[in-house]
């Protein structure tokens, strides 16, 4: 796909714009440098280690796994891991890179020390990560060239570059691409006082009057997710200035989330009627992910990608080898009393 591009030599390289769609709003946000990343403590630490080493031996960095649900900052930490190194971030992600070729030209455009960011890396088709490996490892590439009694093998040594791959499934990737990253560190939901602080960062670079009663709401309601939060302050802020004079105070939110249907948890409709079938058509469960997908309309890999882990983590959802079953907090967030029977499960 060709790509408006902003890189130099227009390669076919995407831009974040074709590779995960960001809006300018979420492009303004974004932290640029690990001073204004908040949360994450142990994979920030583990990445400041990296970097200052890969510095102090004049290195490229060694190839970094990111993983974690969709909007706790993978994208943007792979860009701070550009900035911090003063290098160029390619970007490409797993779906768009359908051959080996691809990934050839990709590689071979390169210059020392780059990094090649490719989201969604668990998505690379099969055949192209087996490139993948030595590219990775000794920084060649053997490509097959024509078919048939022509075909041979060419070698093409590509310079050393960092590969910085994101999965929202860290479980799909197979265990030899997984085994090359030196770092394989994944992201966890954010706690409360942690998103005050990014609500608060963004109203700042926006320009929006919040106190610490609004930041209080729109953080508690944010899905322990940094861009829900940035999400959520751009519509108070509209939601302010229409009714509000411009100012983003615990009632202003709180009124303004409840328009989006968002609950005081954070939970969103998708997440309660996931809740709500489990609770009402199958008596708190077990019940497997698939049939909770089909019951509720959405694909399993959503489910279990974006929905699932929150719910667990917070203690709405438990797995047990049976299926999914419903926790006395997953009934109370959607306002009904335990079923009995399956808590015995717990
Ligand atoms: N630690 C953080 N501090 C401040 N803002 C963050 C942080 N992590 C993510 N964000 C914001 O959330 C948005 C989504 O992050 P992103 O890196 O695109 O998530 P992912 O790639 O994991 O889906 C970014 O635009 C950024 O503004
Ligand atoms: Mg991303």
């Amino acid at each position: 796909m060709p790509s408006p591009d902003q890189s130099s030599k227009g390669t076919g390289f995407l831009t974040t714009t074709l590779a995960a769609p960001v809006s300018p709003a979420e492009a303004a946000l974004r932290p640029l440098s690990f001073a204004d990343f908040s949360g994450q403590p142990k994979t920030v630490e583990r990445l400041q280690v990296m970097v200052g080493a890969a510095k102090r031996r004049g290195e490229a960095l060694n190839h970094i796994l990111l993983s974690g649900p969709p909007g706790l900052g993978k994208t943007t930490l792979a860009f701070i891991l550009g900035h911090e190194l003063g290098r160029n971030v390619r970007v490409t992600s797993g779906p768009v890179i359908e051959k080996a070729g691809d990934l050839a030209g990709l590689l071979t455009n390169l210059e020392e020390g780059d990094i090649l960011f490719i989201d969604e890396i668990h998505r690379i088709p099969k055949t192209v990560e087996e490139y993948l490996y030595s590219a990775m490892e000794d920084f060649r590439l053997d490509i097959m060239i024509d078919q048939g009694p022509n075909a041979r093998s060419v070698r093409l040594s590509i310079p050393k570059f960092t590969l910085i791959g994101a999965t929202t499934r860290a479980g799909l990737l197979t265990a030899p691409l997984r085994s090359r990253f030196t770092l394989n560190t994944r992201l966890d939901y954010y706690d409360r006082a942690t998103l005050e602080g990014i609500v608060t960062r963004s109203c700042g670079l926006l320009k929006v009057d919040l106190d610490a009663g609004g930041a209080r709401e729109i953080a508690s309601r944010a899905r322990g997710t940094p861009r829900i939060a940035n999400n959520l302050v751009n519509f108070c802020r509209d939601y302010a200035s229409e009714k509000a004079k411009g100012r983003i105070t615990q009632p202003v939110a709180a009124a303004a989330l409840e328009l989006l249907e968002i609950d005081a948890a954070g939970l969103d409709e998708m997440d309660k009627r996931v809740l709500r079938l489990m609770a009402e058509n199958y008596a708190g469960g077990p019940v497997g992910l698939g049939t909770i997908a089909i019951a509720v309309g959405e694909e399993a890999d959503t489910l279990e990608e974006v929905h699932e882990p929150f719910l667990i983590q917070e203690g709405y959802l438990a797995r047990t080898a049976q299926g999914r079953i419903l926790t006395p907090k997953g009934y109370a967030a959607i306002g009904l009393k335990p079923a009995g029977a399956q808590q015995s499960l717990l």
